[in-house]
């Protein structure tokens, strides 16, 4: 028997057919002469309605009780047109087998729970219908995201979780330690067994095998390496920010897509970034129609109509400049006030985002190509409303005695970046390229509004449980 997955609308060419659901039960309701059960399969947000009489196979299990809310079941029967008015096909029980059943201390039976109880349950919330949705969501962002550069010629390059370099310099790593090999203290308490000195501090000469190394902050430099080599490539991993912020656009650990083109200037670098978004969000109202209103309902109302704003309008383009005349002109006291040369904080860019939609530079890493100004780098950030900063690229510099200057003046260790400077003395070229938090771009999308609800297992201080 073929299991029927996915979407309302799946089935009703298949009328008449025995088929079969696996899936967890949603809910039960025992009527008089029918009992009905939703079954939930992950594949799409639509439950199967299953509806059982007495005289189906394994209604002993229904009468006895063990087909409870989070119960594993597989059922058979008969696809016909349902009566009611929530789902277009049900399936007609003939047989219901238990899988698995489920203890009455299952901590989701409430129609509706509040995410901060479900994030302290991160093993269970994907059995809902929010986080199943983010879940969908999520992966057809990923999907898209592939197709967009490989459809664009661009070449997936992975690039390392470990290194010795700081891309951002703004020393937010975090390190990594070789344990104590095979003690036994790292297989009873992986804590005690981190090398320390006689003194009792932690022995840092023992990091990576002798040599510091940390967890990446960014790709760029890596992509930066291949770049000059295969043309346009892009990254698409896991890195990771030792910043010890608790709010809802955070994360400890977060994935990022980095596409870094070759022979290209910032123009490029934000026509690409625009065809991108647009690309992706396009992917998802095509393809995700039915929880992009599940969203559109319960989570951010009118977000579909913002979201086909994005693939249909021009995005406004704001020089530093502009953008800081503009909150200078606002009629507003902020935070952190504004002056020119300052970094854009969040209740800025919120603030601008709600004026417009906008691409603005903020605050100048080591690697930007400076401006013939001599002030600026040609770099952007990309702002959208909600989420305030979404992406930030820059043009690199590609002229060496400008790259070990800026090194000096930033007092970087240049010894230590001879690799990333001998990209600029054998064959240099213009290139540019931006970075996209993956889990912004998944809160942009689905309206959900803390970050820790956008990635299955959230790393932020004081979650690493599950
Ligand atoms: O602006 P950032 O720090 O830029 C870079 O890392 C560059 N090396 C990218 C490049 O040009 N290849 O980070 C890029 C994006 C931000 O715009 C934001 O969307 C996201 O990464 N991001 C975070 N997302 C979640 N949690 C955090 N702690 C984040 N820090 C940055
Ligand atoms: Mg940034």
């Amino acid at each position: 028997v073929v299991d029927i997955k996915g979407g309302p609308d799946e089935g009703l060419d298949r009328l008449g057919q025995t088929l079969g659901v696996k899936g967890w039960v949603r809910t039960l309701r025992v009527q008089s002469s029918v009992t009905f059960i939703e079954v939930n399969d992950g594949s799409c947000l639509s439950n199967m309605q299953c509806v059982m009489t007495s005289d189906a196979e394994g209604y002993d299990q229904v009468e006895s009780g063990m087909i409870t809310t989070g119960a594993s079941v597989s059922v058979q029967g008969i696809l016909i047109t349902s009566q009611g008015s929530k789902q277009k096909v049900e399936l007609k029980v003939e047989k219901l087998v238990m899988v698995g059943k489920s203890d009455p201390s299952f901590p989701i039976q409430k129609k509706r729970v509040s995410r901060e109880f479900l994030r302290t349950k991160a093993h269970l919330r994907p059995r809902t219908n929010t986080f199943g949705a983010v879940a969908r969501v999520r992966n057809a962002l990923a999907y898209a995201t592939h197709k967009f550069f490989q459809d664009n010629g661009f070449i997936w390059i992975s690039s390392p979780i470990i290194t010795a370099s700081d891309c951002e310099g703004a020393g937010e790593q975090f390190c990594v330690t070789t344990l104590i090999p095979s003690s036994r203290e790292a297989v009873d308490s992986p804590a005690n067994a981190i090398p320390k000195t006689e003194d009792g501090l932690i022995d840092w000469s023992q990091d990576f095998f002798g040599k510091p190394a940390f967890l990446t902050v960014s790709g760029q430099l890596n992509a930066e390496t291949y770049a000059t080599a295969l043309s346009d490539v892009y990254t698409f991993g896991p890195t990771f920010r030792a910043e010890n912020s608790q709010t809802s656009r955070h994360l400890a650990e977060f994935w990022m897509i980095e596409p870094e083109l070759a022979f290209a200037d910032l123009n490029d670098d934000m026509a690409c970034a625009t065809a991108y978004l647009q690309y992706v969000v396009k992917h998802v109202l095509d393809n995700c129609k039915e929880d992009m209103d599940f969203f559109n309902t319960w989570i951010e109302k009118g977000i579909i109509n913002r979201l086909s704003d994005v693939v249909k309008k021009k995005f406004v383009q704001l020089t530093y400049t502009d953008a800081i005349e503009l909150l200078l002109r606002a009629n507003k006291k902020f935070e952190f006030p504004v002056k020119w040369g300052c970094d854009l904080q969040s209740e800025h860019e919120r603030y601008i985002t709600e004026v417009v939609f906008s691409g603005s530079p903020e605050i100048k890493a080591f690697y930007m190509r400076q401006n013939d100004d001599g002030k600026t780098v040609a770099a952007m950030d990309m702002l959208v409303p909600r989420v305030g900063e979404l992406i930030g690229g820059s043009q690199r510099e590609e002229r060496l005695d400008y790259l070990e200057d800026r090194l000096d003046d930033l007092k970087l260790n240049k010894e230590s970046y001879w690799w990333y400077l001998d990209l600029r003395r054998y064959g240099s070229v213009p290139h540019a390229g931006f970075g996209l938090g993956f889990e912004r771009l998944v809160q942009f999308a689905t309206g959900i509004d803390n970050i820790r609800d956008t990635i299955p297992f959230p790393r932020a201080p004081g979650s690493a449980e599950f």
